[in-house]
């Protein structure tokens, strides 16, 4: 299975933060928020990862991330010119693919929970093993601003509505995605919704009309944020922190991810804390190589 990190648009919704700033890059208290969803991939022990982003953040992401190598994974990019949709970006990764399946992660979206990883190889074993896809489902207070999954009587899926104005159902589809090999012909189907995007709860309902669609939901011990508004932005910094401090575990680290699944040496993980000396991020990645095991 592939990995894959849409970290395109325009961040309309924070403007002037993101005028001319990828919202990807912004902090989510002390690391950028892209660090989230690649640390997400990697929980999943995914480490072929496809960043796609706009044309003018290329040379950004490359500096930042190079190849991915120091981290124990691949990272390649690929432009999206125009934030035409997630199933639009998601169709720009067919080469890459090639015949494997994909993790669709949202760069904008930050998930913490006991027991996150078990979950995320489970359904990559399932995907692997049966095709078909997944999508997530967490209950929410708002769901008229996400995609929606409405059930039958029974508990069956009936529908994924976008954005729906009149809903009975709480449970929203976050930003995590699992598609087998079919997904690029059945994006290829879609046409654009008025708002001219490729949709992704349109894919969604393609593989629900096929009966290939499974949802897990994400119960109340898990936290999602997408943080593509100023209070949703601001609401994970204060909850990172929060754990961070209370815990004095960090959330998303991706450098302790390499080490922990064996990714990258002692000596690597010295060598990315000693840049980061300066910091508590740098001191956390040190006593991570002291520790005794
Ligand atoms: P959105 O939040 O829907 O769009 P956006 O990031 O451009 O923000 P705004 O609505 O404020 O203008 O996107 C969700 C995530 O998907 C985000 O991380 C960016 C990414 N994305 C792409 O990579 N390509 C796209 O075409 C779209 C629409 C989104």
């Amino acid at each position: 299975m592939k990995g894959i990190i849409l970290a395109g648009g325009k961040g309309t919704r924070l403007y002037p933060l993101t005028l001319v700033v990828n919202k990807h890059f912004l902090a989510v208290y002390n690391k950028p928020m892209i660090y989230y969803p690649i640390s997400l991939l990697m929980l999943a022990k995914i480490r072929e990862i496809l960043i796609v982003c706009n044309p003018e953040d290329l040379k950004l992401y490359k500096t930042f991330f190079l190849n991915g190598e120091h981290l124990g994974v691949k990272i390649d990019y690929v432009i999206q010119e125009q934030p035409k949709g997630i199933s639009h970006g998601i169709l720009l990764t067919e080469k890459y693919v090639g015949n494997d399946s994909v993790c669709v992660v949202l760069g904008d979206n930050l998930f913490f929970g006991h027991g996150l990883p078990q979950i995320l190889l489970k359904i990559k074993k399932d995907v692997e093993k049966n095709a078909g896809s997944y999508v997530l489902g967490y209950y929410v207070l708002d769901p008229q601003r996400y995609g929606v999954i409405e059930f039958d009587k029974k508990g069956n899926v009936v529908a994924i509505k976008e954005k729906p104005k009149n809903t009975k159902s709480n449970i929203a589809v976050v930003g995590l995605y699992f598609y087998d090999n079919t997904v690029f012909d059945k994006i290829k189907k879609l046409k654009p919704s008025f708002r001219g995007e490729l949709e992704v709860s349109s894919l969604n309902n393609l593989y629900l009309k096929e009966k290939k669609l499974k949802v897990e939901l994400l119960g109340r011990g898990f936290a999602w944020f997408d943080m593509g508004t100023y209070h949703s932005f601001l609401e994970a910094s204060e909850f990172v922190y929060t754990i961070e401090k209370r815990t004095g575990l960090m959330v998303g680290c991706i450098e302790e991810i390499a080490y922990r699944n064996g990714w990258i040496t002692k000596n690597e993980l010295k060598k990315l804390a000693a840049k980061l000396d300066k910091t508590d991020y740098g001191k956390y990645l040190l006593n991570i190589v002291n520790e005794q095991k």
